[in-house]
């Protein structure tokens, strides 16, 4: 299934009117929804459903996936504490950094979790902590994504001690007296489903040479359909295919194992789409292209630009015009050739119209499967343009503000003057 449509167009008019463009919209009964599917994922001996932040991580969403019963997978020390000033609870907090956070101590201190991701994390750990608890994160040694940017597993990728050296993670634990209770992997984004099984089944094979790991977290990396003609992962058929591994593993080594999963794309993608305006119409004659120009791009939807990602586009005008059909290559606000919102599907350097009624200046262009990976990861401030506005829709279809448009102040306001 594609990702919904969950705006009307007199609705988009209207957000218009209230809160301006380019504006990201999240519909919480679509994030509620998805949240539901990660908790029912099924398990042999115990669920925690952690939500990546780093996919969306606005306040109201956290909040919101909180009440659900989803922990956070925090990337850095800075979103542990942006969870922590959300009130999300510090022992609901798991850190999977790149990074060994600056206030480490302090964010332990409070009760976060730690996921060592290197063997010089687990030394620092095991140095500031003996005697604790740590959980260590795997690269399995296969990966599979959208994308290479995306796969996150095996020998080109840094993230995670590589599986051969489980003795050496042993022995720097050992020195300082703590153990390696859990053990975590994530294998890449937008993952092919058969690769997650597969890897998850290797992810087993490696817990068995950690002995006092009793937590297995398998990461996040379910595929989600934001094209008609793609697949979703479906969780339910995943888990249950996965189950009997887990049972399989109690009886060949006495171990109960609690499953975790840390979908980011999952919960949100899907529920959350950028509405922007068309506010020029420009065309490179004959044998070239007509372009439909619009007030968002990079600056709020990357992915694109990033690596070719495709998201659906609907036009929605004020007259409801149902003339012929066009193509057009659809193109953001930005000093930058590379600011398209069309890429070629399956080649990010190539272009790929796409066919629209004929559009107006003024017209909106609903974008959707835009909540993961695009509020949180644009080219921000990049020619000045703030930071887009934020809204929720309640289940009834109300919106509430979550996020304001940045001012030019507030862009500003971290440089220092010639005279301080
Ligand atoms: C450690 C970790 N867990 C979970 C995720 C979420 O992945 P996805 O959004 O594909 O579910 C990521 C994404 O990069 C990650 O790095």
């Amino acid at each position: 299934m594609a990702s919904p449509l969950f705006v009307s167009p007199e609705q988009a008019f209207t957000l218009r009117a209230n809160y301006g463009t380019p504006l990201y919209v999240y519909d919480e009964k679509t994030l509620s929804a998805q949240a539901d599917k990660v908790l029912a994922f099924p398990n042999a001996f115990g669920l925690t459903g952690r939500y990546a932040m780093k996919a969306l991580p606005a306040a109201a969403v956290l909040r919101l996936f909180h009440s659900k019963g989803l922990h956070i997978d925090a990337s850095s020390g800075f979103e542990a504490e942006r969870a922590l000033k959300a009130g999300i609870p510090a022992e609901n907090i798991m850190i999977t950094a790149q990074e060994i956070p600056v206030r480490l101590k302090e964010l332990v201190g409070r009760g976060c979790l730690f996921n060592a991701c290197s063997l010089h994390q687990l030394e620092i750990y095991g140095q500031l902590f003996p005697g604790t608890e740590v959980s260590i994160r795997i690269n399995p040694g296969l990966g599979s994504g959208h994308s290479n940017r995306t796969n996150v597993g095996g020998p080109s990728s840094s993230f995670g001690i590589w599986h051969e050296y489980t003795d050496k993670a042993l022995a720097i634990a050992a020195r300082h007296k703590v153990s390696i209770t859990m053990m975590h992997t994530h294998f890449g984004s937008g993952a092919d489903p058969e690769v997650w099984m597969h890897c998850a089944r290797l992810a087993l094979t490696i817990a068995a040479k950690l002995p006092e790991v009793s937590r297995l977290s398998l990461g996040g990396g379910f595929k989600v359909a934001r094209m008609e003609d793609e697949t979703g992962a479906d969780l339910h058929e995943i888990g249950t295919h996965l189950l009997p591994a887990f049972e399989t593993f109690e009886k060949e080594h006495g171990r109960r194992l609690h499953l975790e999963v840390e979908p980011g794309t999952f919960l949100v993608a899907n529920g959350g789409a950028l509405l922007v305006s068309v506010i020029d119409l420009v065309d490179t004659g004959e044998e070239g292209y007509r372009f439909i120009k619009t007030d968002g791009g990079m600056t709020e939807i990357l992915r694109p630009s990033l690596y070719g990602a495709q998201h659906p586009i609907t036009l929605m005008t004020s007259t409801g015009r149902k003339e012929e059909e066009n193509d057009y290559l659809v193109v953001g606000h930005c000093c930058e050739s590379g600011d398209i919102l069309t890429p070629e599907p399956g080649n990010p350097e190539g272009l790929g119209p796409r066919s629209f009624v004929r559009p107006e200046i003024g017209d909106i262009l609903f974008v959707g499967g835009a909540g993961a990976y695009c509020s949180g990861m644009p080219a921000k401030n990049y020619n000045s343009f703030p930071e887009a506005a934020e809204v929720m829709l309640s289940r009834s279809g109300e919106a509430r503000l979550i996020r304001r448009r940045q001012t030019v102040d507030q862009m500003i306001q971290n440089e220092v003057a010639d005279d301080e």
